[in-house]
């Protein structure tokens, strides 16, 4: 069974999907650490972003792997280091590339073959797993989101301006909106759920019963 969480950066994907994830026992699928890994193998090679083929090359010679909510790179733990504003810089080059989206699909319907599975990014829905059991489009105002970005940012130890965040989140919901594959989209299907004034615990109480509505065997 797969429930598809997608929805703009910021919203909350990954919070909510880990922790409806364990309420209902699947396993969780973080589609936008997949990229950022193969964006921080970039960065760590040294590669010429301006050059396709050798984005191509890095994300088809890395090793990824997903274990609960850590994310792995060549055996190495880079869960912390993914989300960094470094990183999060370059991992547009890595996600407007048609062949690394290609790796990346493919990747990621091997992960949920035959398992129960939340899974969360941009095309999810629309894409990946068209025939999804529950798809849910998970939004957010961009100030709201931008005021998160900033909590967690200053956590890091960085210290941008409220104004940078901001036109940071708007720029990239523009980016992932126009890329010509995988853009993100709400599929006609989708529940959308909007997060704005809503508790991480709120938002994950809707989804779970939603979920148990839609699957009544849960
Ligand atoms: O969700 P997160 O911010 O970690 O995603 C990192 C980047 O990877 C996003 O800006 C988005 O452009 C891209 N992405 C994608 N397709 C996905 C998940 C993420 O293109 N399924």
């Amino acid at each position: 069974m797969i429930i598809t969480i997608d929805g703009p950066a910021g919203a909350g994907k990954s919070t909510v999907a880990k922790l409806l994830a364990e309420r209902l026992g699947f396993c969780f699928l973080d589609t936008g650490a997949m990229y950022r890994a193969v964006a921080l193998a970039g960065l760590q090679r040294g590669i010429d972003w301006a050059v396709p083929e050798q984005i191509a090359t890095v994300a088809e010679t890395v090793d990824i792997r997903l274990d609960k909510d850590r994310v792995l790179l060549d055996g190495q733990d880079v869960s912390d280091s993914i989300r960094s504003s470094q990183v999060t810089a370059v991992t547009r080059h890595v996600a407007d590339n048609p062949r690394v989206r290609q790796l990346m699909v493919d990747l990621q319907r091997r992960l949920a073959f035959g398992k129960n599975v939340v899974t969360e990014g941009r095309d999810q829905g629309t894409l990946v797993f068209p025939n999804a059991e529950l798809k849910v489009f998970l939004t957010a105002s961009p100030e709201e989101r931008a005021r998160r970005r900033l909590r967690d940012l200053s956590a890091q130890g960085e210290s941008p301006t409220f104004a940078d965040v901001l036109q940071a989140i708007v720029q990239r919901d523009q980016q992932d909106a126009q890329r010509p594959l995988g853009a993100m989209r709400r599929a006609p299907d989708a529940v959308e759920l909007c997060t704005d004034g809503l508790t991480i615990d709120q938002v994950v109480d809707r989804l779970e019963l939603l979920a148990r509505q839609r699957l009544p065997k849960l």
